[in-house]
């Protein structure tokens, strides 16, 4: 099922997001496969639970229609609940970043290049440690954020900030284009 994603200025994505209930098993696969689903409609590369309204800890992502720019991200997606960093690296990469909660808005971020991970995998429900680089730890660590109430544009330079005050204004009032479903909490 295709979920409406909420737009910036929305509480929910400034919200802590709490741990997932492991017991729920079926109820967190139903909602990993929406995500999935809404993510693929929107042409989104990466998308977190808070996006979709629900203030838990859950995100996915999926690089595969990233292969012309990132080759090395061929077949690669995760599905992640309940994930934590277990490492960061003191070296930094610098990669554009977008988000479906801000549509038509783009920003250089530097972040950590490596980080590991440990999450709960959604078919086994076993713990799971993985290492990424790349844009692959790019697109885990926007997602990650998303999990904290923290979105890349505060990660953005002040001075492109400044730049984007009006754009997240009238995003956050619902004034902006989107080819796919979104809500905010006026509307
Ligand atoms: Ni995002």
């Amino acid at each position: 099922m295709i979920l409406p994603i909420y737009l910036y200025g929305s509480q929910v994505l400034r919200a802590a997001a709490e741990e997932s209930d492991l017991a729920d098993r079926e109820g967190l696969k139903k909602l990993i496969d929406d995500m999935i689903e809404t993510m693929h409609h929107a042409d989104g590369c990466g998308l977190a639970a808070p996006q979709v309204g629900v203030s838990r800890r859950i995100l996915v992502v999926d690089g595969t229609d990233l292969t012309d720019r990132y080759p090395e991200l061929a077949g690669f997606h995760r599905e992640m609940i309940n994930p934590a960093f277990t490492f960061e690296s003191e070296d930094t990469a610098s990669y554009e970043e977008g988000c479906l909660s801000i549509p038509n808005v783009d920003a250089e971020i530097r972040r950590p290049a490596r980080i590991k991970v440990r999450y709960v995998h959604p078919e086994t429900f076993e713990e799971v440690e993985e290492e990424f680089g790349g844009f692959a730890a790019r697109m885990i660590q926007h997602e990650m954020d998303h999990l904290d109430g923290v979105l890349f544009v505060d990660r953005a330079a002040p001075i492109r900030r400044k730049m984007l005050t009006g754009k997240l204004m009238n995003i956050s009032r619902g004034n902006v284009h989107t080819r796919y479903r979104v809500k905010t909490d006026k509307k």
